[in-house]
C-alpha cells in the first residue's frame, strides 16, 4: 500500500487532520488500532474551545454539533463554601466554550470520512515505522491477521500518549519535559439532569471535585482520588456523597442518578521536543499531555493538525519545507502556554496529599484575587476559552 500523508491513530488528532487534507486534495491513509465501536464509545473529555468550533464548522464538520452541543458562557469556581461566576464570555469579548464529547466528534469525523469511502483502517495496530529518516518511511501494521505495510511520504503520529510513532524516533533526538501529579481523576457519566447550567470547579479541603456535563439528560462528573486508586473501592453511594460533601452549598442541590460508566485516570503533564524528526510528525497526546483541569486535550490536538496541514499542503503545493520545517516551534508556543495554564488551574484547586496550612492558604488566596481582580478573572477566561493570538 502507498500513500501521501499515512496517519497512525484515529482519534481527534488523526481525524481532523485526513479531513484538512482531503479539502486540499491531499491522500491519506488512518490506520487505528482499536475497533470503530471502541473508538466511538471511548468517554473522554468534553470541552471545546472556540477556535476548535470555527475549525470544524468552516470545515463542514460542525452540523450535529450546532444541533445538540452546549454553548456555555462561563463557569463557577466554588470554594470556602462560596460560588463565584467567572464570565468567560464577557471578558473575552464574546467567545464561549462548547460542550461537545470527544467520542461525538470522533464519530461525526468517522462518519465523513467512510461516507465518500476514504481510507480508514480500524483494528489495524501499527507495530513500528522504518526510514523516518528517509524521503520513504513505511508503517508496518497489522491488519485482519497479516502483516502489512504502507509506504508515504510523510507519517503523522497521531497515536496517542501509548503509540509507537514517538519511540521509532533514534535515542537522544527528543527531549521529554514531565511533570506527574499525585493524585489522579475518578469520573462518572450519570443519566439524572444537570444540577447547573455551567461547570462547577471546586476546591474543597477534602480535594478537588467537577460538575460538567453532556446534555440535558447527562452530568458528567469528576473526584479527585488517589493516583492508582481501585475503582472498586468507590460503589456508587460512595461517589455521590463524596460529591455531595466536596460541591456541597446553601441553596444548591446536586441531583443523583444511575451512574453509566466510570472510571479513574491518572494525572500528568508532558511535552516532548521537537515534535519532529525527519518525515515524522507527532501531534496531539503522542507529543504532549495536560492534566484534564484546564480542559484542553482535544483542542491542542485540533490546533496541532491545523498546523500541520497547512504545512503539508504548502509543501505539496509549492515545494516550500518552510511551513514543515517549523511545525514544531510553531505548535510548541501553543502548547507550552496551555501546559503552563493546566498546571496553574490544577495546583491551584487540587490538595496534594503532602500538603499543610501554609499551602492551603496560598491556594484560597489565589482563588479571591482570581475572583474579585477583572484583570485575574480575564487571564483566566481568555486561558480557558483558547488565546487566538498564540
Ligand atoms: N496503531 C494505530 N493506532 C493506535 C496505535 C497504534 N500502534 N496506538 C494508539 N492508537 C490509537 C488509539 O487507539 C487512539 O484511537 O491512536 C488514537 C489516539 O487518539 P487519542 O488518544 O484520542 O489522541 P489525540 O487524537 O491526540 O487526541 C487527544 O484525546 O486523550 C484525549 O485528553 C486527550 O482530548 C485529548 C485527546
Ligand atoms: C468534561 O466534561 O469531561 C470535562 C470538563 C472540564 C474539564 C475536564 C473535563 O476541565
Amino acid at each position: 500500500m502507498r500513500t501521501q500523508v499515512g496517519i497512525v491513530g484515529a482519534g481527534p488528532a488523526g481525524l481532523v487532520l485526513a479531513h484538512l487534507l482531503r479539502l486540499e486534495g491531499v491522500e491519506s491513509v488512518v490506520l487505528e488500532a482499536r475497533s470503530r465501536e471502541h473508538v466511538e464509545h471511548r468517554v473522554r473529555a468534553g470541552v471545546l474551545e472556540q477556535g476548535s468550533v470555527d475549525l470544524l464548522t468552516e470545515t463542514g464538520l460542525a452540523d450535529r454539533l450546532h444541533r445538540e452541543a452546549l454553548v456555555h458562557h462561563g463557569i463557577e469556581l466554588r470554594f470556602a463554601g462560596r460560588g463565584h461566576r467567572i464570565a468567560l464570555s464577557d471578558l473575552t469579548g464574546g467567545r464561549s466554550i462548547t460542550i461537545y464529547g470527544q467520542q461525538e466528534v470522533v464519530k461525526d469525523l468517522i462518519a465523513a470520512r467512510l461516507t465518500i469511502g476514504l481510507p480508514l483502517l480500524f483494528e489495524a495496530e501499527a507495530v513500528g515505522l522504518d526510514g523516518v529518516g528517509s524521503d520513504r518511511p513505511t508503517i508496518r501494521f497489522r491488519h485482519e491477521g497479516a502483516g502489512r505495510e504502507l509506504e508515504c511520504d510523510v507519517i503523522a503520529g497521531c497515536d496517542g500518549f501509548h503509540g509507537v510513532c514517538r519511540d521509532s524516533v533514534p535515542d537522544g533526538v527528543l527531549s521529554a519535559f514531565t511533570r506527574e501529579y499525585p493524585y489522579g481523576w475518578l469520573g462518572i457519566l450519570a443519566a439524572v439532569a444537570p444540577s447547573s447550567d455551567e461547570l462547577i470547579y471546586s476546591n474543597h479541603e477534602r480535594g478537588f471535585s467537577l460538575h460538567s456535563l453532556r446534555s440535558p439528560e447527562l452530568s458528567r462528573l469528576y473526584l479527585q482520588v488517589a493516583q492508582e486508586e481501585d475503582i472498586g473501592e468507590w460503589p456508587d453511594d460512595r461517589i455521590w456523597a463524596e460529591l455531595q460533601v466536596r460541591l456541597g452549598l446553601d441553596g444548591w442541590t446536586l441531583h443523583e442518578g444511575p451512574i453509566l460508566e466510570k472510571g479513574v485516570t491518572g494525572m500528568r503533564s508532558f511535552v516532548i521536543e521537537p515534535m519532529q524528526h525527519g518525515r515524522l510528525f507527532l501531534a496531539g497526546d503522542a507529543a504532549h499531555i495536560v492534566p484534564p483541569t484546564g480542559a484542553k486535550g482535544m483542542n491542542l490536538a485540533i490546533a496541532d493538525v491545523r498546523i500541520l496541514a497547512e504545512a503539508l499542503v504548502r509543501w505539496y503545493r509549492t515545494g516550500d519545507p518552510a511551513g514543515l520545517d517549523g511545525y514544531s516551534e510553531a505548535c510548541l508556543r501553543r502548547v507550552w502556554r496551555a501546559e503552563h495554564f493546566s498546571w496553574w488551574m490544577t495546583s491551584m484547586l487540587h490538595r496534594a496529599p503532602d500538603t499543610d496550612a501554609f499551602d492551603r492558604k496560598l491556594q484560597l488566596a489565589q482563588l479571591e484575587y482570581v475572583c474579585t481582580s477583572e484583570a485575574a478573572a480575564r487571564s483566566l477566561a481568555e486561558n480557558y476559552v483558547g488565546l487566538a493570538h498564540v
